[in-house]
């Protein structure tokens, strides 16, 4: 396929970059007129960030699939869309072809129609990294349906908020999923999840590990059976629903600083031209290059540079079923050696905990078919960064650090690999569209005098094709956490950096949301879990650096129940029992490192808790937690630094 929006040299990208500012409706315009359309948008783009109302492309219809799938028919329906490579090495991989992928989504919709779906309703995926996964999402897609897709390492409970809060009728799954030496009873999980809720209707289950699940009469079917009626029909098409550009494509729900995840949703235009941008630019995809995003559909990175973005570009997308350690550390490099991977993107949690195995497992494997690495998910420390590059790239590959969010709904922020200057762990330049600004905590901004590097909050001043529309069913609360903190600006929740050149290098988090091996996680959520154990009077949670995982939790916990109590009162058992309510309300993602028992927590008169005190002692700081004399109990500081863990 021919990208004619992709730009081809560091000058092209400063033209676009200002031809984007003057004129984004002229810019975007351009740009979606390479896609399929059954009609032509009326207005590209209308908005304001004081509601928020953001419409681009109003008025247009479209269905994302015929841009994923019908439209690379004709010229490369033979060439593999997705690889698959499974957890078991041994395991047979499966190469699936533009055509039948398209064959088996149009199957895949004609079930879900069977079993009622229409346009509009909300479907919960909860499935392994199989292509089913993949194919699920696009057969949501293609019916007009709205899918949720929740990653395997939630727990039932938040399946449940999830579904409630979705009013989804729909859930589609597995009997289990396998990653690394675990086995993931998906479909006993969902059915925990669905004790109690009322709005789902039906349960589609894919067989993968042949688990046994109980299914249940009226409500769950088999994936293959349903399948199978279809094809006896002889149905291999299905006519893609006809949407606007603003109709709502997926919910997907993150973390934020406040209790409860909130579903934040992208719509069909926007979100498929930004990706389809974003990952032929900064990817500086060719046609015949094999992508291989590491991460899982569960999250938005899989969304965009995965499912929607590789696909929309007539790419080979690969999608990997099990972790990179197992069988061994060496699976990441075995499975770019098989496939001649050109791009591979992944975590610097991956490297970091790669690089700790050392140069072994990468020997003997040939990896000259890597073009291009990138990552994602957190800030890449320079040593990480310069390993990556010299022992998988062969200082060869030109790095890209891609900064953005479940929110943006693509990279926001990121060199375009090999056009634009690449500097360790510098996320560099924004992308073409966004104007971004650094601001002090009166919203003030920041500007540079002279060469200096500046620092602030990191804010956007208008939208891009791929930002969240709305949080689901709770408008209110998406302009309260995104365009409420400074008034006109959209609000990242990031710190960062901005040198004399205009790089920017994201600091991390300003808010109570943690980073955790490149998975959000709310302070306020994670303390919601663990206060619902009995014996818990109150807790506060804060992140401090990890080597592998970037961010560590620790939690400083104050307890009164008996149960669990040793002799020294340390409480391991107690310990456990905290442990074992997080991994059930949330999922075992969410683990603290360390669990703290305190008798109190640093607050001021006012009882807010001065979490930048935990801070310091998390971070073993000891000696620069800074004043204390405002808090109500001062003396309780001394006692929490000494029984820091
Ligand atoms: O703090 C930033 C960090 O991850 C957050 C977004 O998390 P999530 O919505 O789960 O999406 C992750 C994948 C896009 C951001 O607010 N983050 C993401 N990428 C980077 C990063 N921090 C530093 N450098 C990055 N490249």
């Amino acid at each position: 396929m021919h990208y004619p929006y992709q730009i081809e040299s560091y000058d092209a990208y400063k033209i676009a970059y200002q031809k984007s500012i003057k004129d984004p409706a002229a810019f975007w315009g351009d740009i979606a007129e390479n896609f399929t359309w059954h009609k032509k948008w009326d207005e590209v783009l209308n908005w304001n960030f004081t509601e928020p109302k953001i419409e681009w492309f109003k008025g247009g219809k479209l269905n994302i699939t015929e841009n994923c799938l019908d439209r690379h028919l004709e010229k490369q329906a033979d060439m593999p869309a997705l690889i698959w490579e499974p957890n078991d090495p041994e395991e047979h991989h499966r190469i699936i072809t533009y055509r039948k992928l398209h064959e088996k989504v149009c199957q895949f919709a004609h079930v879900l129609k069977n079993n009622g779906v229409k346009k509009g309703d909300r479907i919960c995926i909860y499935m392994g990294m199989i292509p089913e996964l993949a194919i699920a999402v696009l057969a949501s897609a293609r019916i007009g349906a709205v899918h949720s897709v929740v990653f395997g390492g939630f727990s039932a409970q938040s399946i449940a908020d999830r579904l409630y809060d979705a009013q989804a009728e729909f859930v589609v799954t597995c009997d289990g999923a396998y990653r690394g030496a675990k086995d993931i009873p998906l479909k006993s999980v969902i059915d925990d999840a669905l004790i109690g809720n009322r709005t789902v209707k039906k349960v589609i289950v894919c067989t993968r590990t042949r688990t046994p699940v109980s299914m249940i009469k009226g409500r769950d079917v088999w994936w293959e059976d349903e399948i199978k009626k279809v094809e006896t029909m002889g149905l291999h098409d299905f006519p893609a629903e006809i949407m606007d550009a603003e109709d709502p494509l997926f919910i997907l729900y993150t973390s934020g600083s406040t209790g409860k995840p909130k579903g934040v949703v992208h719509t069909c235009g926007g979100y498929m031209v930004y990706t389809n941008y974003t990952f032929v630019n900064v990817f500086q995809y060719k046609t015949g290059d094999i992508h291989f995003c590491t991460a899982d559909i569960g999250w938005i990175t899989g969304h965009s540079y995965i499912v929607y973005g590789p696909l929309s570009a007539g790419a080979t997308t690969l999608i990997f079923e099990g972790v990179p350690t197992f069988p061994d550390a060496s699976r990441f490099w075995d499975i770019v050696d098989k496939f001649k991977v050109n791009i591979l993107y992944t975590a610097p949690t991956a490297i970091r905990s790669l690089m700790g195995f050392g140069l072994g497992p990468l020997q003997g494997k040939n990896l000259s078919s890597l073009k291009i690495l990138g990552t994602v998910g957190e800030p890449i420390n320079e040593e990480a960064w310069h390993w990556y590059s010299e022992h998988v790239g062969k200082n060869n590959c030109p790095v890209v650090d891609t900064w953005w969010q479940t929110e943006t709904g693509g990279c926001l922020i990121s060199n375009l690999a090999g056009i634009t200057p690449a500097v360790p762990s510098w996320a560099t330049l924004p992308m073409p569209g966004l104007e971004m600004l650094l601001v002090d905590e009166n919203g003030k901004e920041v500007i540079a005098q002279g060469d200096e590097t500046v620092s602030g909050n990191l804010c956007i001043k208008s939208p891009w094709p791929g930002i969240l529309r709305t949080t689901y069913g709770d408008h209110e609360r998406c302009r309260t956490n995104y365009f409420a903190t400074y008034p006109n600006l959209y609000f990242t929740g990031d710190g960062a950096l901005r040198d004399k050149n205009g790089f920017y290098r994201i600091t991390g988090r300003v808010d109570d949301v943690l980073n955790v091996s490149g998975h959000r996680i709310g302070t306020a959520e994670l303390e919601n879990a663990i206060n619902m154990h009995a014996g818990v009077v109150e807790s506060a949670v804060v992140g401090y650096p990890h080597d592998v995982k970037g961010q560590g939790i620790y939690a400083f916990v104050i307890y009164q129940g008996s149960h669990g109590q040793d002799t020294h009162g340390t409480g391991e058992l107690v310990r456990k029992d905290i442990l074992q309510t997080i991994t059930r309300i949330i999922g075992a993602i969410a683990k603290p490192d360390k669990i703290q028992f305190v008798t109190g927590l640093p607050k001021t008169r006012s009882g807010k808790i001065m979490r930048r005190i935990l801070r310091k002692i998390a971070e073993g700081e000891l000696d620069s937690v800074g004043d204390i004399s405002t808090l109500l109990d001062p003396g309780v500081v001394e006692e929490i630094k000494n029984g820091r863990l």
